[in-house]
């Protein structure tokens, strides 16, 4: 087993680059599987949870070459023909049901388990099965795992409103809809940067997408796309999440390779709490700012981002006065604060949706276990705060989403190590 050892209070200096996103290549990767011809896909994060999808790729039939010195893959799909998701992949996985709209799309038929993940709440998948249903899908129960068949072997053309904003689930309907026989409409779709820049890649191929980053997104149905370079957009979430490290431990750094605009609310509200930043095109450096308590709700893009939520909760600790946190998408991820409070926050549940957080308060090191990457993170970033050791258990959390963060870390000077225990 492994976990991290940080030793807090060492200010930081220097620069840190933002690595490719992992929501966005939990998508393009799929997406692949919808093409005719070799892709390439550079600025590749090698993340656990990347791997997963690659390992998925490959247990289908598709030929992978991987660089991880380049950050790139090539990825040849046209030996694809199993139809049956790994279980064993797919339970370690969330984003595996993504697959489920290009598989359906190219090959009329897929089979998989139900997909698992991380426990930030119950994670539903109905609107991607009454998605499928509405392009004339139907899914068979078997005891474990249920098959997605078209019928006639073809999807068709679909008008689908989805009841909740959902970012997979719009992004699984488009890639569905790529190879559907006919015009899709999603309504109430998201927003997210990542589904703009999904679409412009798509159609770059051949594919026909329309209004793709608005709520309505229409797609008209092609035979074939062909393959292409694709590189893969810098990490929103990691941006923020540094940008919280430099104001937390009152460091100038600069978080480089960053789309400031991509952040959304996060940056108005870090400024309304007083935090001083200065905005470049592709960085943001951050300055030594007294920090005010600003409440939160988070929201669907370009709202506060949830992802962002863990990191910002901490950086209220140190704020002077209360603030609010409204965690409005999921039910499970302020349970982690509970571990912010053993290291003396003083933060009160008033219930899973919401947070009272009284600042500042001196933090201590303590023994923490991560419940999944985004409270892990924020651990990691606690205990560079905390008076003295904070240990991290169950770091493979932190690895899905943060590729080697503790050699980055160490260069910018915190003191983080990761340690092997019996
Ligand atoms: N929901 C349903 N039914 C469904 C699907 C979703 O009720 O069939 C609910 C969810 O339970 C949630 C809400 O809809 O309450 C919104 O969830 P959404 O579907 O948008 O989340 P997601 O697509 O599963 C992606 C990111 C998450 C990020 C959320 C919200 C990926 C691979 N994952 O999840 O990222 O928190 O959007 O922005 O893109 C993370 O990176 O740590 C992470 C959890």
């Amino acid at each position: 087993m492994e976990n991290f050892e940080v030793i807090g209070g060492n200010e930081l200096h220097g620069e840190i680059e933002v690595n490719g996103a992992k929501n966005f290549a939990l998508k393009i990767l799929p997406a692949i599987v919808l093409m005719s011809g070799k892709c390439k896909i550079t600025n590749l994060p090698f993340i656990e949870d990347i791997r997963r999808m690659l390992e998925l790729l490959e247990d289908l039939g598709a030929k992978i070459e991987s660089d991880e010195s380049q950050k790139t893959v090539e990825i040849d799909p046209t030996g694809i023909s199993k139809t049956a998701l790994s279980e064993t992949l797919v339970r370690k996985l969330r984003s595996s049901i993504i697959l489920a709209g290009p598989m359906l799309s190219r090959f009329g038929e897929v089979k998989m388990s139900h997909p698992g993940g991380c426990v930030i709440g119950k994670r539903p998948i109905d609107m991607f099965l009454d998605g499928f249903g509405a392009f004339g899908a139907e899914v068979q129960w078997e005891e474990e795992a249920f098959i997605l068949k078209a019928k006639d072997g073809k999807l068709k053309g679909a008008d689908i409103f989805f009841p909740k904003v959902t970012v997979t689930g719009t992004e699984t309907m488009v890639m569905a809809a790529v190879l559907a026989e006919g015009k899709t409409i999603l309504r109430n779709a998201a927003m997210e940067p990542e589904i703009s820049v999904l679409a412009e890649y798509l159609n770059s191929c051949g594919a026909k997408i329309k209004g793709a980053g608005s709520p309505t997104i229409e797609i008209e149905g092609v035979k074939e796309i062909s393959g292409g370079e694709f590189r893969v957009i810098p990490d929103r979430i990691e941006a923020g999440t540094f940008v919280m490290m430099g104001l937390l431990t009152k460091s100038e750094i600069t978080v480089k390779n960053c789309i400031p605009e991509h952040l959304g609310a996060v940056i108005p509200i870090l400024k309304k709490a007083g935090a001083n930043l200065e905005i470049g095109e592709d960085y943001i450096t951050t300055k030594k700012s007294d920090l005010i308590a600003t409440s939160i709700a988070t929201h669907e893009y370009p709202g506060f981002a949830t992802d962002i939520q863990p990191p910002y909760t901490l950086l209220m600790t140190q704020a002077k006065g209360i603030s609010i946190i409204h965690e409005a998408i999921f039910e499970g991820r302020l349970f982690f604060t509970d571990q912010l409070n053993t290291m003396g926050a003083n933060i009160i549940m008033c219930d899973p949706h919401r947070v009272v957080v009284s600042g500042p308060t001196e933090l201590y090191g303590k023994r923490l276990t991560s419940p999944d990457l985004r409270a892990g993170i924020t651990m990691i970033l606690a205990g560079m705060i905390a008076k003295g050791k904070t240990v991290i258990d169950n770091i493979y959390q932190i690895d899905r989403g943060y590729e080697k963060i503790e050699e980055r870390l160490q260069k910018l000077g915190v003191d983080i190590k990761r340690v092997k225990e019996n």
